[in-house]
């Protein structure tokens, strides 16, 4: 298999609070993986432990993230934030900027200025997106202005400007209407072509439809990791099974 994220033996800490405990998972490139679990068992820390959020919030971690071989701790930050973009669960265009400016943001924070460049760059990321229809006559207008899920496809054109390797989605449609979610599942499905996807998801349909792989946590450990298929079809774990199942979380 082609890995594109492999961790090894992960633990997160908030002060002296574990939160992670011994995860070892292989992520592998083109696909979306989904996570899944309850509430508090630290889906959204493992996400901002492979982007090197984690420490922005004040924590710390042990063990190893490889990105294609090389070790992320070892690496400039600010590289690592931009090879692995973030779509978070409330949709966060910048408040004071144009639809342009919001996608093309992160562009002119690297330095770029050339205009035409720029032009092209955002046009491709809302197409990408899936808003460029929805919004090319009037780019020039506030990005809050627009409906929840246009600010999310916002949002992940935003992420996607900056040419990014692997997206991670924090339940990026939990705030949704139905026909928006079925527009940001839809998007997945395209984007992994050319993304490694992570998507954490309190939907088990959504995590079904949308992920090749699927891990379960439950209390900071991964409980079990495996194709979709089979998770949902006939999972290795009781406690997994009742956590698909509904019966708890
Ligand atoms: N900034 C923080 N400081 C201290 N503890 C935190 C912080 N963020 C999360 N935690 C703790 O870490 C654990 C995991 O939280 P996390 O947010 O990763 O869970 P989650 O699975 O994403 O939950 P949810 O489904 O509710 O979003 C929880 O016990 C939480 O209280
Ligand atoms: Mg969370």
């Amino acid at each position: 298999m082609d890995i594109k994220l492999s961790v090894k033996n992960l633990e997160a800490f908030y002060g002296k609070n574990k939160v992670l405990k011994s995860m070892t998972l292989d992520i592998p490139r083109n696909k979306v993986i989904a996570i899944i679990g309850p509430s508090g068992c630290g889906k959204s820390t493992f996400l901002r432990c492979l982007n090197r959020m984690h420490e922005v919030v004040g924590g710390t971690i042990r063990g190893e993230i490889l990105l294609d071989g090389d070790d992320i701790m070892k690496k400039d930050p600010v590289d690592v934030r931009r090879k692995l973009g973030m779509v978070f669960q409330k949709p966060n265009p910048f408040p004071t900027m144009s639809i342009f400016n919001n996608v093309a943001a992160g562009l002119k924070f690297n330095g770029y200025k050339n205009k035409k460049q720029l032009g092209e760059i955002v046009e491709k990321s809302l197409k990408q997106a899936a808003l460029w229809e929805e919004v090319k006559d009037n780019l020039n207008q506030s990005g809050i202005n627009l409906s929840g899920g246009q600010q999310q496809r916002l949002c992940i054109a935003r992420t996607l400007a900056v040419n990014p390797e692997v997206v991670l989605m924090d339940e990026p449609a939990s705030a949704l209407d139905p026909i928006s979610t079925t527009k940001i599942e839809d998007l997945i499905f395209e984007l992994k072509k050319d993304y490694t996807i992570v998507i954490v998801t309190h939907n088990m349909q959504q995590a079904s439809r949308v992920s090749d792989y699927t891990a379960f946590f439950y209390l900071g450990e991964l409980i079990e990791y495996g194709e979709t298929k089979k998770i949902f079809t006939s999972p290795l774990n009781k406690q997994t099974e009742d956590y698909i199942r509904g019966r708890f979380g």
